[in-house]
Order: C-alpha cells, then sequence, then structure tokens
C-alpha cells in the first residue's frame, strides 16, 4: 500500500511543477557537473533503461546527468535524487534496479553517495548515453500481437492524465486453432513513457470481443498465465525443438496492461505481447502448468510469512521445465520453486527458481533447463509482509493475494497431479 501512496503523492506533485509540459521538463535550477565515470557506469548499465530523458515504464524521473541526481526528488523535494538513490539500492522490499545491482555496483553508488555525491573533475569523469527509441523488440517475425485499444476499436487506447497507477484487461478470442504452437514470447512497446508491465492470460470463461476493462476483481478465476513482459526483460525464445501450446478458438486471451501516467496529458498507447507461432508443431509440445497454494491466509502485520504449495506429479518419464512465471501481488516479497529429489524423506533439492526480492512491478520469465524426475516433489514457497489491520486471504483483486508459480514445461500437461491434468495445475492442496 506504501507504493500506491507515493505514487499518488508524487504524481500529484509531478502535476503542480507541471505547468504544461511532463514531469522531467521542469526549469533547471539543478546545478550543473560531470558525474565520475564508475557512477556513470553504474546508470548507464543499471538505470537509464527506465530512468532515461524521458522516462519509461512508471520511472518518475531522468537519471542521466549530473543535474538530474541533484534535483529534489519528486516523492520527498526536501530530498535530492541521489540521496534517494543511496536508499533504493539497498532498499529489501523495493530495490533499484527492481532485479537489484550486482555487489560492485552497489560499492561504487555507496562511496559516491557517502561522499556526498561531487561532481567530478578531470580525466576519470563519465556520461550515460540515453536509450533511444522505444526498448526491446522480439527476435523473431510475429505472426500475432495481443495490443492494447480503445474499447471494441483498432485506435490506440488512452490513458488518463495524472493517472498514476491503472491496470487496465484487453480481451481478445483466440485466433488459433488448437495446433498452432508459439515459438518465442515478446513486448511490443509503443509509448514506453506510461507503459509499465504486461501479462498475457488465457482463459476458458467467456468474455466479449474488443472490451476494456479494469482488471482489478475483474479476473476470471480460471486464467493462467501465458506470458508476461517487464523492463528489461527480452522476451523468451523456446529451445528449437519445441514449442508452447496455445489455446483453441473456444479460449480468450486477456492482456493486462500496467500503466503509469505520472504527466498531466492524457497519453495514446498501443503496447502489446507479441508471439510467433508455427502451425508445423515442432516435436515437442509445451504447456503451462500451475504450481503454487491458494490456501492464503496472511495474518494482520505479518513481518515475513510464508506459504507453501506442494505438487506431487504422477510421472512415467521425466519433465523438462523451460521457464518459469512467479506470480503474487503487492504484498509477495520472494518466491522459490524446489524440486524435492525422491520426494520430502530425501532432502536433496535442487533449486527450479529463487526470486529473493519478488517484485509486482517486474513480473517476468525466468527461463531453465531443469529434469524433475519420476518421485521428485516441487516445493513452492512464497513469502508476504502485509502492513494492514487486516488478514489477506488467496483472491484475483490486487488487495488480495496469490502464491503461484507458472512453469512452460513439457511434455505438455505431464507435470500434474490426480485431478489436476485438465487444470493445468499441480497443487496436492485442493483449491
Ligand atoms: C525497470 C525500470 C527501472 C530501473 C531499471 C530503475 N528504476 Fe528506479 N524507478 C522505477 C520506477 C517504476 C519507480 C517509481 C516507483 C517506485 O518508487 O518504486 C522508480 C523510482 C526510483 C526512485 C525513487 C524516486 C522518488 O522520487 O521517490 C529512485 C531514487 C530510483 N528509482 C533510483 C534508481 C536507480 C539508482 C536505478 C539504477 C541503479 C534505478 N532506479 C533503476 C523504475 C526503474
Amino acid at each position: 500500500m506504501k507504493k500506491v501512496l507515493r505514487t499518488k503523492a508524487s504524481a500529484a506533485l509531478c502535476v503542480a511543477l507541471a505547468a504544461s509540459a511532463g514531469c522531467g521538463d521542469t526549469a533547471d535550477t539543478a546545478p550543473a557537473g560531470a558525474l565520475p565515470a564508475d557512477v556513470a557506469r553504474v546508470l548507464q548499465g543499471g538505470c537509464v533503461s527506465c530512468h532515461a530523458a524521458t522516462p519509461r515504464y512508471g520511472a518518475p524521473m531522468p537519471m542521466v546527468t549530473y543535474a538530474d541526481l541533484q534535483r529534489p526528488a519528486l516523492s520527498n523535494p526536501a530530498r535530492k535524487v541521489w540521496q534517494l538513490m543511496g536508499e533504493r539500492v539497498h532498499d529489501p522490499v523495493r530495490p533499484m534496479p527492481p532485479t537489484g545491482l550486482a555487489a560492485a555496483d552497489l560499492a561504487v553508488i555507496d562511496a559516491w553517495v557517502a561522499a556526498g555525491a561531487p561532481a567530478c573533475t578531470g580525466a576519470s569523469c563519465g556520461t550515460v548515453t540515453p536509450p533511444t527509441g522505444n526498448g526491446p523488440s522480439l527476435p523473431c517475425v510475429p505472426t500475432h500481437t495481443f495490443s492494447a485499444h480503445a474499447a471494441g476499436s483498432q485506435a490506440p487506447f488512452t490513458v488518463a492524465g495524472a493517472a498514476g497507477n491503472s491496470n487496465k484487461c484487453f480481451a481478445f478470442r483466440s485466433p488459433f486453432n488448437g495446433t498452432t504452437q508459439a515459438t518465442a514470447f515478446g513486448p511490443s512497446v509503443n509509448n514506453a513513457s506510461v507503459l509499465h508491465h504486461m501479462i498475457l492470460f488465457a482463459t476458458d470463461t467467456p468474455q466479449t470481443e474488443g472490451a476494456v476493462f479494469n482488471c482489478d476483481g475483474n479476473m476470471p478465476r480460471d486464467a493462467r498465465f501465458v506470458t508476461g513482459w517487464a523492463p528489461g526483460n527480452m522476451g523468451t525464445v523456446l529451445p528449437g525443438d519445441v514449442g508452447a501450446e496455445l489455446p483453441g478458438a473456444s479460449a480468450w486471451f486477456i492482456l493486462q496492461v500496467h500503466y503509469w501516467n505520472v504527466q498531466s496529458a492524457p497519453a495514446d498507447d498501443a503496447s502489446g505481447l507479441a508471439l510467433c507461432t508455427t502451425d508445423t508443431p515442432r516435436p515437442h509440445a509445451a504447456a503451462v502448468t500451475t504450481l503454487g497454494s491458494a490456501d492464503i491466509a496472511i495474518p494482520p502485520r505479518a513481518q515475513d510469512h510464508a506459504v507453501t504449495g506442494n505438487c506431487t506429479p504422477s510421472l512415467t518419464e521425466p519433465v523438462h521445465i523451460i521457464g518459469s512465471g512467479p506470480h503474487m501481488h503487492r504484498r509477495g516479497t520472494a518466491l522459490r520453486t524446489e524440486i524435492i529429489r525422491g520426494g520430502a524423506a530425501q532432502g536433496q533439492t535442487t533449486m527450479l527458481v529463487d526470486v529473493p526480492n519478488f517484485s509486482f512491478d517486474a513480473q517476468v520469465n525466468y527461463p531453465s533447463d531443469t529434469l524433475v524426475m519420476p518421485g521428485d516433489v516441487l516445493r513452492t514457497t512464497c513469502r508476504f509482509r502485509n502492513m494492514d489491520a487486516q488478514t489477506v486471504y488467496f483472491g484475483e483483486r490486487t488487495e488480495d493475494e496469490m502464491c503461484f508459480n507458472f512453469v512452460l514445461a513439457w511434455p505438455a500437461g505431464a507435470l500434474s497431479n490426480a485431478g489436476g491434468a485438465l487444470a493445468r495445475r499441480c497443487i496436492d492442496r485442493a483449491m
């Protein structure tokens, strides 16, 4: 909840500061100067993909020049951007960048912040080159793109001005015939200044073609993750002999786009998720199986509450897991899935995926190449922090919680336990 409050505060401030233009364009009273080369290198590698001259993917301010770092922070004008930078790179809950910094890079930032962020003089200065263009693109020619659009129309979707956070859903009837496979997934970024992250779900619950709706509380219960994208994720390319099953024409896709418009003006966007597909099935068909737990009750003010869900599949042959898509809501802090070799009694484990700093805003696919053998058990553990005075339960609304790992595995459907094959979930306790 803290995050939402902060966002509102910075959005309001942004509107107050920005007379007509956007937030990054305020009159420059910050001191000029140069950045030390090592600091410039860390900003280049870890920050400027979002904190660009025109900030992207929900980042509130640019971090390109020395002056950018000397400006008052939007969320707290009493402090400078570099001061907040020194804190956020160590923030255990909301680290910057969302995927964390390497220890060597942290040391560079720490030393500079401790010295009071001095301007550089002489030969050891560096510059940051902000990205141009609109972010990553697919490594293949997409055959289908599910994009944001105005209700019932092909026109771009209009994101309201100064809207802060919003979560919009777009429904599409499946254009596939049931034999089509995906060979790659990737983003189609249109307006990076308002796009935050995107998730494509599939569902068998009937939708309305072309519908646009607020996602909160309106996601069908059977919605399953197909692919997701957050800044930094370059897309997922499947191995050459594996294709991901796509549901046929009776199913629906829901594109969930998380917007973050801090500008006062409305903005158009037609971003989406693109798929490369083939109608000549590849030797191995992969499908998404849901692991985790729906048995969630996080006590009031719990600092670190763990929820664990086991999957005991009935396997006759090995299963290849080629990707994980961890999914929790805003109280999720960490998620891991371990493979317990030979079942719980044996104790020897293989880590399938371990996300110690989970961020709702950076939900991506983690590729893997891991074998599950007959007799193995998969244990998924989610950790939550609940700042509120009431218990939080499982549910689809953002204020409810989830603990799922959507794993992409082949042979399709093999990773399932008794009764879970059709639902494509492997959760030992009944949902
Ligand atoms: C993937 C995109 C992305 C990357 C990469 C990124 N940021 Fe951010 N940053 C954001 C978003 C979105 C916000 C606003 C939400 C929030 O505060 O968590 C933000 C907010 C911040 C804030 C808070 C500003 C305020 O006024 O409160 C600081 C400081 C910051 N980032 C520093 C950094 C630094 C330093 C790096 C690199 C080491 C970095 N960020 C990398 C997206 C990013």
